[in-house]
């Protein structure tokens, strides 16, 4: 059975994030052969690329992480109709390296109503040549449902979505 290393990242800060339960479940829930590993965003510095060449050690492991991923999951919510800042300053970091483009990319929408992040996030992700695998989509209404992680691994409609989409993203890099 093919191993697969998957970085996710969750667009908000927020201790009681939806987002960030949303991806800490699907690390519990996912199979053996699938190592999730989750990034920290929130500790990098804001977006200067006077420093790029700067040493900067969140950045850095965020991009060894990246770099040893076969694919990225990425969960941000919607903040005025866009995506998180924290996401967005993320993704700005990692436009001038080598590990993002091309990457197979899992999106989680943990509130169907939040269709401008999604747009927006598909745009910057696009430009940035990312490979975003749409058959692997998970849109979750969770948004005022009060669960978090294990609230999540027992929804069994939930968690059931989650499973299948992260099964149809490793597919998916399987055949690429
Ligand atoms: C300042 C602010 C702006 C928001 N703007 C939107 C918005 O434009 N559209 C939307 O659907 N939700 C909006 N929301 C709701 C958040 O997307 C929602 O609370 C989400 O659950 C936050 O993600 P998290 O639970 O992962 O922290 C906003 C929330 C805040 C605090």
């Amino acid at each position: 059975m093919e191993k697969f290393k998957i970085l996710a990242l969750s667009g908000s800060l927020r201790k009681a994030s939806y987002n960030s339960a949303a991806i800490n479940a699907m690390k519990v829930l996912a199979p053996s052969n699938v190592e999730i590993v989750i990034g920290e965003i929130g500790c990098l510095p804001l977006f200067n690329p006077d420093r790029e060449s700067e040493n900067i050690p969140s950045l850095e492991k965020l991009r060894a992480s990246l770099n040893e991923s076969s694919g990225l999951i990425l969960a941000s919510p919607e903040y005025a109709h866009g995506i998180s800042g924290p996401l967005k300053n993320a993704l700005d970091w990692l436009v001038s390296g080598i590990e993002f483009p091309y990457k197979p990319i899992m999106l989680i929408n943990t509130s169907p109503r939040a269709t401008y992040a999604q747009e927006h996030l598909r745009e910057v992700l696009g430009t940035m040549s990312g490979n975003i695998i749409e058959s692997a989509y998970v849109s979750i209404p969770l948004l005022s449902s009060g669960l978090g992680c294990d609230g999540i691994i027992e929804d069994r409609g939930i968690a059931g979505a989650l499973l299948a989409g992260l099964s149809q993203f490793c597919s998916e890099i399987e055949d690429q």
